[in-house]
């Protein structure tokens, strides 16, 4: 039978009279006061022994398994890992104190320092995670039919992350129309972390106090000629602590499809504690792909894993439209640069109804010069990706539409052919993509990674095209010398040139 705290001092006495180790002061259940709401630390459970195991029990993560569990005298360690292959694992003590035992750890950027108390089977049992397992039968979902071309429009996070509400939204969508970018294609409007508030009685969930009329505002943005998207998560805690759809799968698309939206985007977070195997992240995403498919409403499902598991190899199965390839983008030419060089995924991966997304975008946002964010824009067209503006569409200046609305950059972008682009060649620092163009024109993008400007010399040989009828530049009238063989342009600092030749 299994022993708990409270009756480990009995236990302890038997077990000194024996002559055995004290590691027994520690076996059992401890129920911890009060953490910090992340992770949300509920108890822990060590099951003394020759070879001690434990588990600790959090509202985010679940019931993760303590690793490299070590007793000594009256002092557990183990290590901890939420699941995320980019954390390192941290070690935890436990130490047992008076009646209780003292827990301290570390888990991404939380420090936890928190006094248990000796937990009965009751307690053991009202705080136990309950497993949604997913479904374990991997199927092959058919295609929505939806995003043909990669999605355009703008998300909140990258300039608002969790400061968004209602007004803000409906102020954006105006924006958006005002400013020209939804005619040029930008046609989402998605609230990403942060507007999800608490679940009714029935379960159903409610947007916070700063989105009071959800319905209401997606009839805003469609009276518009815009779409409406939300965010949500396989796991109980989006990844800035919101209420995840964890246990509420079905009815929560059933919730966003009767409120008319247009787009999900469903973020790993919390779920990545359990979730952890790729066949277990597949399916979660395989229960809310069908999910959103049985409301009968065209849903964009947008998958945020942080394109682990390789995501591009199953994401049109769970009828995925698009999936992070990376970790998340920051306003720095350096983060971007990481991103758009060398994480967009496989391009074979690509193509229409499914995309690698590159992350949302930056232009305008102020953390990168013109030219620079010409290169993210290079990038995520030359290699078909997803557009979301990320910027404060109602204060941009007149160079920042510019930026985001030239057509030939959006032209490639949309190809219909929908080919990614590649890598053709490096040389030092300039690097040359290339991406076939459904009427068999080519777009050619040459970018500077060095910290001057870089003159650059092409031949059509090398490029593999013929000599092109037409020599297109996206944003200005491109410094391109144009010859027989090839051309010479002069790249700016961390610039680009794009072209679109023929
Ligand atoms: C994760 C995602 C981001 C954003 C935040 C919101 O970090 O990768 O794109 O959605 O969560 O909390």
């Amino acid at each position: 039978m299994r022993r708990y705290g409270v009756l480990a001092g009995v236990t302890l006495a038997v077990a000194v009279a024996v002559g055995a180790a004290r590691a027994g002061d520690l076996d059992g259940v401890w129920v911890v006061g009060t953490t910090p709401s992340f992770p949300g630390v509920r108890m822990f459970e060590i099951h003394a022994g020759p070879s001690p195991s434990g588990t600790l029990t959090t509202d985010w993560y679940g019931a993760m398994p303590m690793r490299n569990l070590r007793i000594t005298g009256d002092v557990a360690s183990f290590e901890i890992d939420n699941g995320n292959p980019r954390l390192q694992a941290h070690t935890w003590t436990a130490t047992r104190q008076g009646d209780g035992v003292r827990l301290v750890g570390d888990i991404w950027y939380q420090h936890v320092d928190a006094s248990a108390h000796a937990g009965s089977e009751t307690e053991r049992h009202a705080l136990a995670f309950t497993l949604q397992p997913p479904p374990m039968v991997l199927r092959a979902l058919s295609s929505n039919g939806l995003a043909r071309t990669p999605p355009m429009g703008w998300s909140s996070w990258n300039k608002f992350a969790t400061r968004i509400d209602d007004v803000a939204v409906r102020q954006i969508a105006d924006a958006m129309v005002a400013s020209g970018l939804r005619d040029a294609g930008y046609v989402y409007v998605n609230i990403d972390d942060g507007w999800q508030g608490a679940r009714d009685a029935n379960g159903v969930l409610q947007p916070n106090a700063k989105f009071p009329d959800m319905a209401g505002l997606a009839r805003y943005v469609h009276a518009r000629g815009l779409k409406l998207g939300l965010y949500s998560s396989p796991g109980p805690k989006s990844c800035a602590g919101y209420v995840g759809s964890y246990g509420h799968v079905v009815q929560d698309a059933r919730t966003w499809a009767g409120w008319g939206v247009d787009y999900i985007k469903y973020d790993l977070c919390s779920g990545e504690g359990f979730y952890r195997s790729p066949t277990e992240i597949r399916a979660t995403y395989q229960e809310m792909g069908a999910a959103l498919q049985a409301t009968g409403r065209p849903i964009v499902f947008s998958l945020c894993e942080y394109g682990r598991a390789d995501v591009g190899s199953w994401g049109r199965l769970v009828a995925g439209n698009l999936w992070r390839t990376s970790g998340d983008i920051k306003d720095s030419y350096d983060s971007m640069a990481a991103i758009g060089f060398d994480k967009g995924g496989k391009p074979e991966d690509a193509g229409p109804g499914g995309w690698n997304d590159l992350d949302m975008l930056e232009v305008g946002n102020g953390g990168m010069t013109a030219d620079e964010y010409r290169t993210h824009l290079s990038l995520w067209a030359m290699q078909a990706a997803p557009l979301m503006t990320g910027n404060d569409l109602r204060t941009m200046t007149p160079e920042t539409v510019a930026l985001l609305t030239d057509k030939t950059m959006l032209a490639i972008d949309q190809d219909p052919l929908g080919r990614q682009g590649r890598r053709l060649f490096k040389r030092g620092d300039l690097e040359v993509w290339t991406r076939p163009l459904a009427d068999g024109a080519m777009a050619v993008a040459v970018f500077n990674r060095a910290a001057q400007p870089l003159d650059a010399e092409l031949s059509w040989e090398e490029l593999g095209v013929a000599a092109p009828a037409r020599l297109t530049g996206a944003w200005t009238a491109a410094p391109v010398e144009r010859s027989a063989s090839g051309f010479k342009a002069s790249v700016p600092t961390h610039g680009v040139v794009l072209l679109r030749a023929g």
